[in-house]
């Protein structure tokens, strides 16, 4: 099974991203992860990505669909399927995945879209935080780490700076409407409503995920 998440930035992705390959199998495939991983090892890649990442700005679509397409050619992609979360996230990419997969004889089975109303988004963004050494991600009020926890042991993201995630926002706005309207063209997308508690939110996702399956 192959399938997208979309969302807005703080709709919910990765956190039902993680419960989702944890439940169905499949493997995990983020952009955002994968242009972090490298920014951390100050890469070629990662330097570039950065320069973008930190203005909240989208990396240029041909080294995102380079990455993309080198990350579906492994041989689990094949085996487990996949989950790819923030890609696609213009047209062109969308088109661009089309190819890839249609290169590869992979097909798209379902769009995951978590529907969220943008005005909770900053306050999600801000309280954001992600476990050192697991990468798990919390949130400091909706979602914190059981028990007392050290906040030394947590980071906030760059990008999570408030006028960042204004750019963030208004760019992905901007460019999700035509990405939905491809795959809704298809009947590939099904609509999740994002602003219930993160456990709700998963009920939904995994009975349409089941139906898929
Ligand atoms: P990326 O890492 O993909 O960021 P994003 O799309 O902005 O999304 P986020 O990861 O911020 O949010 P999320 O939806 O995963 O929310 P989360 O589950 O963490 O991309 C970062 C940057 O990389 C981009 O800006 C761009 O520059 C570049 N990039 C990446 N992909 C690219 C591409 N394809 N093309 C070009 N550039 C690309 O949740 C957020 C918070 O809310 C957490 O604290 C969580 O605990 C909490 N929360 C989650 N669900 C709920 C809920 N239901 N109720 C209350 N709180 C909740
Ligand atoms: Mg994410």
């Amino acid at each position: 099974m192959n399938l997208l998440i979309m969302g807005l930035p703080g709709a919910g992705k990765g956190t039902q991203a993680a419960k989702i390959v944890e439940k169905f199998g499949l493997v995990h495939i983020s952009t955002g992860d994968m242009f972090r991983a490298a920014m951390a090892n100050k890469t070629e890649m990662g330097v570039l990505a950065k320069s973008f990442i930190d203005k909240g700005e989208l990396v240029p679509d041909e080294v995102t669909n380079g990455i993309v397409k080198e990350r579906l050619a492994q041989a689990d992609i094949a085996e487990k399927g996949f989950l790819l979360d923030g890609y696609p996230r213009t047209i062109e990419q969308a088109h661009a995945l089309d190819e890839t997969l249609n290169n590869l004889n992979l097909t798209l089975d379902g769009v995951i879209n978590i529907d969220v109303n943008p005005d909770s988004l900053v306050e999600r963004l801000s309280g954001r935080i992600i476990n050192r050494k697991t990468g798990e991600t919390f949130h400091k009020v909706f979602n914190p780490p059981v028990g007392d926890y050290n906040e030394d042991d947590f980071y906030q993201r760059e990008d999570d700076k408030p006028e960042t995630v204004k750019r963030r926002l208004d760019v992905n706005i901007a460019q999700g409407a035509p990405i939905l309207s491809h795959y809704r063209q298809s009947g590939l997308v099904y609509d999740i409503q994002g602003n219930q508690d993160i456990d709700a939110v998963f009920a939904d996702i995994a009975d349409v995920v089941a139906k898929l399956k």
